[in-house]
């Protein structure tokens, strides 16, 4: 069994975009900005939002955060979105999901630029991205390709099963894993809390991508011995034994499940880290104008 390091591989791709930056700056461009729009203080969207930001700060972008509280109406942060849209020294942004129940989802994600839209969640950028055209893709799917990636697993021609139909996760995962590209052109397979016989299917998977948010909830008997296993799960259980509280579960329960695989991520130091690449790398693309080199303001 090889253990996927999405830790280590997030460090080698952080010296990456670190030189990138470097050679934008020393060349007289500005470094890539990033600003996260938080609304609320969820306890754990506090925590993804702090490491997004800590993070851009040691590859040498700027980001700024901006805060909301949970009051903030729908009107007032569309017109926030407005502003970041317009204003020329971001180049991406994204507002930290989920936000409060009175605000529609869709609509904030609508009202983004696709052009600043790193988070990938626009229907602009999840078409374009189903059409094989440049667009950014979500970072946590992104993340999970270039673990696929630059560990060579083979994806042609094998079966994929994937658990969850997020759109952040589930959906945009089952379709870069079809199309004609590598990593891809597998047989996917996208189950959900609907699917009958899910411990059936999942047993055919070659890649098995956990995508479900339920701590431990693939067990050893759901694995085909030499599967490649994904998992995606990030639930804060409580563990009173730690300061903090809490431990962070995967969907997969993993010392089970490891003993079958040919190749499995673990959780914390898997997917988690690859997410927050993936915005990086996004964010790097737009300062660079790759995706919608038509945006560029004079
Ligand atoms: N909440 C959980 N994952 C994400 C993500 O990738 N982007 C945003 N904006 N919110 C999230």
């Amino acid at each position: 069994m090889i253990l996927i390091d999405g830790k280590l591989t997030s460090q080698q791709i952080k010296e990456e975009i670190k030189s990138k930056v470097e050679s934008m700056t020393s060349s007289g461009l500005r470094a890539p900005h990033l600003v996260a729009i938080l609304v609320g203080n969820d306890g754990a969207s506090e925590t993804y939002v702090g490491n997004k930001i800590r993070t851009c700060a040691e590859v040498g972008f700027k980001s700024t955060l901006l805060r909301f509280d949970s009051g903030l109406t729908e009107e007032e942060l569309i017109a926030e979105i407005h502003k970041l849209n317009d204003d020329e020294e971001v180049d991406g942004f994204i507002v930290q999901l989920p936000l409060p129940k009175h605000i529609d989802v869709h609509h904030i994600t609508a009202a983004i630029d696709p052009a600043k839209d790193v988070d990938g969640f626009h229907p602009v950028n999840l078409g374009r991205m189903t059409e094989q055209l440049p667009a950014y893709i979500p970072a946590t799917p992104k993340g999970i390709m270039q673990l696929l990636e630059r560990y060579k697993i083979e994806t042609a021609g094998r079966h994929c099963v994937v658990i969850g139909r997020s759109n952040i996760v589930g959906t945009p995962m089952s379709i870069l894993l079809s199309r004609n590209a590598y990593p891809g052109n597998c047989t996917v397979t996208l189950t959900h809390s609907r699917t009958e016989n899910l411990k059936e299917i999942a047993r055919q998977a070659d890649i098995l991508v956990a995508a479900i948010g339920k701590p431990y909830f693939v067990t050893a008997d759901m694995v085909k011995e030499g599967a490649v296993v994904i998992d995606v799960g990030m639930t804060r259980v409580p563990a009173p034994e730690l300061k903090q509280g809490f431990k962070l579960a995967g969907d997969v329960d993993f010392k089970a499940v490891a003993a079958r695989c040919s190749y499995i991520t673990p959780v914390p130091g898997g997917v988690g880290p690859m997410t927050i690449i993936g915005l990086l790398q996004n964010t790097l693309l737009a300062a660079q104008h790759r995706i919608y080199p038509a945006h560029v303001r004079q």
